[in-house]
């Protein structure tokens, strides 16, 4: 079944029975449906949403400095003269666009993750095409947020190559329904982002375990860096996750949600950033759709739960593997290619 999906000839009905969401769907009958135009600018802007994230007591990395304006571009030596490591980020960017990860200092160059070294004068062009809007959406100008290098926690160490891994949750009115654990590959240098070449690995939303694992919309059994299997990983601190996530409904208004989470090693989960257009592939990581997930939400009353509640409803309820732990899979739905990442 799964290599039909992959051979790409599966009938879009079929694809509809399967409960594989598309990109129309997604767009029509949830973004616009349950997203507020008005509550986009704080998910589209990074730095407002750590200063609505912090306002609501949810842990963020630390920013260190925020660049506006190209007469600033010559204090830039100044702010990171003593920094070793850290993250330059446009404000406005999305699919790790124009982030610069630098893990360290040799000399008067700035090391990437990768190995590569940087110049001063590298840095203030990166700046300064982020300022321009090279890598914002539509365009636009930006700001540059200079942000605390997130750290690998030890259990990811093996399975994330040369980065932080992200956690990707789905929020659907405030009930976290579907996880995705991304890692960072040679390839998406220094960046969990899936079309940068990071791995996505679908998480069981119940249990933290893995179900399937993906690199750019192909099943893969094991990291293509570091060559350690992606079968029966276990995320830690997965409630205290489910439990972030969902608070963001509450901290954002948005009713369809994909909240990124890393975890530090010594600060443990934080939020990294939100999205009001949450990509598709988290369905083939999973192995199943999104739609019966969505529809089953739909179909409750509005109780008014708090967050605890919602998390304990979906850790029973959407459930990808038996309780005995026998390592049997309840087969919802298959999963499918021709869905945007
Ligand atoms: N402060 C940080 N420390 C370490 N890695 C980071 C940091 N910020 C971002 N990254 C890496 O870059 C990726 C993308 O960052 P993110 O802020 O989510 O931007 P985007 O909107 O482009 O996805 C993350 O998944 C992570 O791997
Ligand atoms: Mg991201």
């Amino acid at each position: 079944m799964i290599a039909d999906l992959l051979a790409g000839w599966i009938s879009p009905l079929r694809l509809r029975a399967l409960g594989i969401m598309g990109m129309n769907r997604r767009n029509i009958s949830y973004i616009s449906r349950y997203n507020p135009r008005h509550r986009y600018p704080f998910v589209d802007n990074k730095l407002k949403t750590k200063v609505v994230a912090q306002k609501a007591r949810l842990r963020v990395p630390d920013l260190l400095h925020v660049v506006e304006t190209q007469h600033e571009i010559e204090s830039i030596e100044a702010r990171i003269k003593d920094l070793a490591e850290f993250v330059i980020k446009p404000a406005q960017g999305s699919g790790g666009k124009g982030i610069l990860v630098i893990v360290g200092r040799d000399g008067d160059q700035y090391v990437k993750s990768s190995g590569t070294r940087l110049s001063l004068t590298d840095i203030k062009r990166h700046v300064t095409n982020i300022l321009s809007g090279l890598h914002s959406l539509g365009g636009r100008p930006d700001i540059v947020l200079i942000e605390g290098l997130v750290k690998v926690s030890p259990y990811f160490s093996s399975i994330s190559y040369e980065g932080v891994p992200d956690i990707r949750i789905i929020v659907f009115k405030g009930y976290p329904v579907m996880g995705m654990l991304r890692l960072a590959t040679h390839a998406s240098d220094g960046k969990a982002n899936l079309h940068q070449g990071a791995v996505g690995v679908g998480i069981d939303i119940a249990t933290g375990r893995s179900v399937a694992a993906v690199k750019h919309n192909q099943l893969v059994t094991h990291h293509p860096d570091t060559g350690e299997s992606l079968q029966d990983l276990m995320v830690p601190d997965w409630k205290t996750m489910l439990l972030l996530a969902s608070r963001c409904y509450e901290v954002t208004g948005l009713g369809y949600l994909g909240c990124d989470i890393v975890v530090d090693a010594s600060k443990g989960p934080l939020l990294l950033e939100l999205n009001a257009r949450p990509g598709l592939s988290i369905q083939i990581a999973n192995n199943r759709g999104l739609l019966p997930r969505l529809r089953h939400v739909e179909s409750l009353e509005d109780h008014y739960l708090t967050f605890e509640d919602r998390v304990d409803y979906v850790v029973q309820h959407f459930r990808h593997y038996e309780p005995d732990g026998a390592g049997e899979t309840v087969t919802e739905h298959a999963p499918a290619t021709g869905v945007s990442a």
